[in-house]
C-alpha cells in the first residue's frame, strides 16, 4: 500500500461533499420522469410503493440512490458503457482506483474491476478468466488446466471448479501455523504435471474464512516455475482486502508483486457495506477473455459473470471510504486489533489454543481447549456443523466490544481453572 499521505484517490470527504457529489451523479444519469426513453427495461423504484418524494430522502444520498436504481451493469473500467447511469459509473470507477492504486499499489491505468455481487461471484470470474486465457491464448484443453488452493480456501472455489469443469487439488496446511505444506505442494504439482496439467489456476488468500490466515503467493508462484508450469495468482482477499493491505506494512499481496493478477473484496465483509457489494480487480488485458459477445444489446462489454446489478453499492462502498479517509480507517483497524490483541492475551493466560495472524482480527480457538456450551453461549462459529467441531472462531468485527470478549475470556477461565482441579 502507498503511504497514507501519499494516496491519490482516496482521500476523506465531508458529507455535505459526498452529498453535492451524489447528486450530481445522480442527474447526470437519466431521468426517467423528464426524459422519453421507451425502450429500456427499466425504470427507478415503484412510486406507489417507495414514495421518492420522501422529506428525509433529500439527507439520505445512499437512499436517493436506492429510489433512483441505476444499473450498473458491465464493467466500467474499459470501453463503452450504458450512457443512462454514467453518472453513478464514474462513482463505481472512483472505488476501483480507489482499491486498486491506493490499497493495491497498481499503476495508474493498469487495470479493470468492477462491483460483483460478493466473493464468490468475484472467485468464479477469477477462474473464468484465466480458464479462458489458458483455452484463448495456449489452446489448452479443460483437461490441461489445474485449480490450485489450500485447504483453508473458501468453498467458492469448489463451486468455481464445479461449473467450468476444472480440475481442483487442495494443498494441506499445517495444524498450528495454517501455512501451506510446501512439500505437499510441491508432491501435488509433480503428480499433477505427470497426468498432464500444464495451466495452473492458484488462489492466494489473504485472511481466510476460518483462521483469518495469509497465505504467501511467492510460495506457489516459485514451486511452479520449478516444475516450469504456466501459472496465474488469483489473491481472495474478501475478508482480509480490507485490513491486511492496510495494516501489514510492507506485503506481497497486491499489484506490485508481478505474480498477483487478480483479486476478490468483500465491502459486505469488514466494510460493512450492504449486502451485494464484492469486488473484482485484475491487471488489464485479462478481463477481456471473458468478453461475451453474444450481448449485443448492452451498450459496451459485457465481460462480468453478473448481468444487471445495482449502481447504490459501488455509492455505498465510496461513500464509506471516503467518510473514513484512510486514516480514519486506520484508526478503525486498529481498535478491532487492539481488542483482538487484549483477548488474546486472556486466552494466553488461560492456556487455551489458537490461531491467531497478528495482523488479522479472527481467533480461532482449539475445540478441544473450550467447553461447546461456552461457543454456544457467545455465538462463536465452528469450523463444522457437521459432527464435532475442532475449532471455534471469533471475529471482531465493530459489534464485538471489549466487555463482551472480557465475559467469555472470564467464564473460558473459570472453565480452565475448574478443569485444572478436576
Ligand atoms: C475468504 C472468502 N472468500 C470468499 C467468500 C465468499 O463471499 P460471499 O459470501 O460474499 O460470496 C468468503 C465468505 O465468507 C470468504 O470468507
Amino acid at each position: 500500500m502507498k503511504h497514507y499521505h501519499s494516496m491519490k484517490h482516496w482521500l476523506k470527504l465531508d458529507p455535505q461533499e459526498q452529498q453535492a457529489r451524489i447528486t450530481a451523479a445522480l442527474e447526470h444519469n437519466i431521468d426517467f420522469k423528464h426524459k422519453t426513453s421507451l425502450g429500456i427495461p427499466a425504470s427507478k423504484l415503484d412510486s406507489k410503493v417507495f414514495y421518492d418524494q420522501a422529506p428525509f430522502l433529500k439527507d439520505a444520498p445512499f437512499l436517493q440512490a436506492i429510489v433512483q436504481n441505476p444499473n450498473h451493469i458491465g464493467c466500467h473500467t474499459l470501453g463503452e458503457s450504458e450512457h443512462y447511469f454514467a453518472g453513478t459509473q464514474a462513482i463505481e470507477r472512483e472505488v476501483i482506483h480507489m482499491l486498486c492504486e491506493d490499497i493495491f499499489g497498481a499503476e495508474e491505468n493498469s487495470y479493470d474491476g468492477y462491483i460483483a455481487s460478493g466473493g464468490t461471484e468475484a472467485n468464479i470470474q477469477a477462474v473464468w478468466m484465466y480458464r479462458n486465457l489458458f483455452i484463448n491464448e495456449y489452446k489448452a484443453r479443460p483437461e490441461e488446466i489445474l485449480l490450485l488452493a489450500s485447504e483453508d480456501t473458501h468453498y467458492s472455489v469448489a463451486k468455481a471448479s464445479n461449473l467450468l469443469q476444472i480440475r481442483h487439488r487442495s494443498v494441506p496446511v499445517d495444524r498450528d501455523s495454517r501455512q501451506i505444506d510446501l512439500n505437499a505442494l510441491d508432491q501435488i504439482v509433480s503428480e499433477e504435471k505427470n497426468k498432464g496439467k500444464k495451466y495452473i489456476i492458484v488462489i492466494s488468500n489473504v485472511g481466510t474464512t476460518m483462521f483469518g490466515s495469509i497465505d504467501n503467493p511467492d510460495d506457489y508462484a516459485r514451486v511452479l516455475a520449478q516444475h516450469g508450469l504456466n501459472f496465474k495468482v488469483h489473491m481472495d482477499a474478501a475478508f482480509g482486502g480490507f485490513i491486511y493491505p492496510l495494516v501489514a506494512g510492507d506485503h506481497n499481496v497486491g499489484f506490485k508483486n508481478p505474480h498477483v493478477s487478480s483479486i476478490t473484496l468483500d465491502a459486505h465483509k469488514m466494510l460493512q457495506a450492504p449486502y451485494g457489494t464484492g469486488v473484482f480487480l485484475s491487471r488489464k488485458g485479462l478481463i477481456n477473455n471473458v468478453y461475451t459477445k453474444e450481448a449485443q444489446y448492452v451498450n459496451g462489454m459485457d465481460i462480468t459473470l453478473c448481468g444487471s446489478r445495482s449502481g447504490a453499492n459501488a455509492i455505498a462502498v465510496w461513500m464509506i471510504m471516503k467518510t473514513y479517509g484512510p486514516y480514519g480507517w486506520l484508526e478503525k483497524l486498529n481498535t478491532l486489533l487492539y481488542r483482538t490483541d487484549r483477548c488474546c492475551y486472556h486466552l494466553d493466560l488461560c492456556g487455551v489454543r489458537y490461531y491467531r495472524h497478528p495482523k488479522m482480527n479472527i481467533i480461532t480457538i482449539r475445540a478441544e481447549d473450550m467447553p461447546a456450551s461456552l461457543a454456544e453461549e457467545f455465538g462463536l462459529v465452528p469450523d463444522t456443523h457437521d459432527g464435532a467441531a475442532n475449532w471455534y472462531k471469533i471475529v471482531v468485527m465493530e459489534h464485538v466490544e471489549i466487555e463482551m470478549l472480557k465475559a467469555f475470556t472470564d467464564k473460558l477461565e473459570a472453565y480452565c481453572k475448574q478443569n485444572k482441579t478436576q
